[in-house]
């Protein structure tokens, strides 16, 4: 009988494991919070696998596994994994893009002929988005949050150029952002909903994310921006947000199926 691999990437926020079943890589999500969930049902389901893991907290599992676990660098396995997963679902992504793991925090690649070089980062990501929406609304379900800030409104939140520039034309779009949560200053009365601030906490993360990116996508000359991560789980309003504002950049923004999925796909991948 051969050996299940089995591929981890365990994060700052959630482990993401990847496995395969038949011909199919099957997917499973846990708290990185909750290790013991992990080893528990590693155990259950699967007899002496072989496995890889990759990510930040990958130490932490190892340790509470007794089998020998191969470790990978996360930054490869992820880049791996993007390859992989693109030629899977048919995405052509060219030669050369810049990569943008929106994770807790989020990291920017340069990825050319398969091979990554990390450019650059920001503290803000997906545990901004968890942070400031339980600072400033007082929930902490990812799940709410979400679904919360689909009613939402930016313009009650954010300020926007077209605000600033009264009774003459802006010198740039009068549609973008001039600053994120800028009309508290003075600008309206009324309170901002639940809703909206939480869209416009997802709006500053898309929007600082993309800033960066297309920066690096100028310096590196090239065009497309490929952008991974749990914060895109369940969350359209965010992709919207980065898509649009990619393209008004005039680079190319690029979504991955499964894409969350990379850094564990590029572990499971290391063990054939
Ligand atoms: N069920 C969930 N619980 C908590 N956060 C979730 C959930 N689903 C999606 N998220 C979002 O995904 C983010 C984590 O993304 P991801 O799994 O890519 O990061 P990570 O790998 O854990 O972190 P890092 O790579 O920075 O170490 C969270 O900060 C949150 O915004
Ligand atoms: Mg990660």
């Amino acid at each position: 009988m051969t050996q299940t691999r089995i591929g981890i990437d365990a994060g700052g926020t959630l482990v993401k494991v990847a496995y395969h079943d038949k011909e199919k890589i099957k997917y499973q999500t846990f708290s990185s919070h909750k290790m013991g969930d992990v080893v528990s049902w590693l155990y259950n389901c699967f007899d002496n696998p072989k496995i890889c893991v990759t990510g930040g907290k990958s130490q932490v599992l190892a340790n509470d596994l007794d089998s020998h676990v191969k470790s990978i660098v996360e930054f490869d396995a992820t880049c791996r994994g993007v390859e992989f997963l693109a030629k899977h679902h048919n995405l052509s992504l060219g030669s050369d893009f810049i990569l943008a793991n929106i994770g807790t925090g989020t990291s920017i690649h340069y990825i050319k002929d398969g091979e990554q070089q990390r450019i650059g980062g920001t503290g803000v990501g997906g545990g901004t988005l968890l942070g400031l929406s339980y600072l400033l609304t007082k929930k902490r379900s990812f799940n709410e949050i979400v679904q919360d800030m689909m009613e939402g409104n930016r313009e009650s939140v954010d300020l926007k150029v077209k605000d600033i520039f009264e009774g003459t034309v802006p010198p740039i779009s009068g549609d973008l952002t001039a600053s994120n949560f800028g009309k508290m200053n003075g600008y309206i009365q009324e309170e901002p909903s639940i809703p909206d601030i939480l869209a416009s906490i997802n709006g500053l993360i898309g929007e600082t994310v993309v800033t960066i990116c297309c920066q690096a996508a100028h310096r590196f000359n090239t065009q497309s921006v490929v952008y991974i991560g749990s914060t895109f789980r369940s969350n359209p309003l965010l992709k919207r947000i980065i898509e649009d504002y990619t393209q008004l950049r005039e680079r190319k923004p690029f979504f991955l199926e499964d894409g969350e999925f990379s850094g564990a796909v590029g572990a499971l991948l290391s063990l054939d």
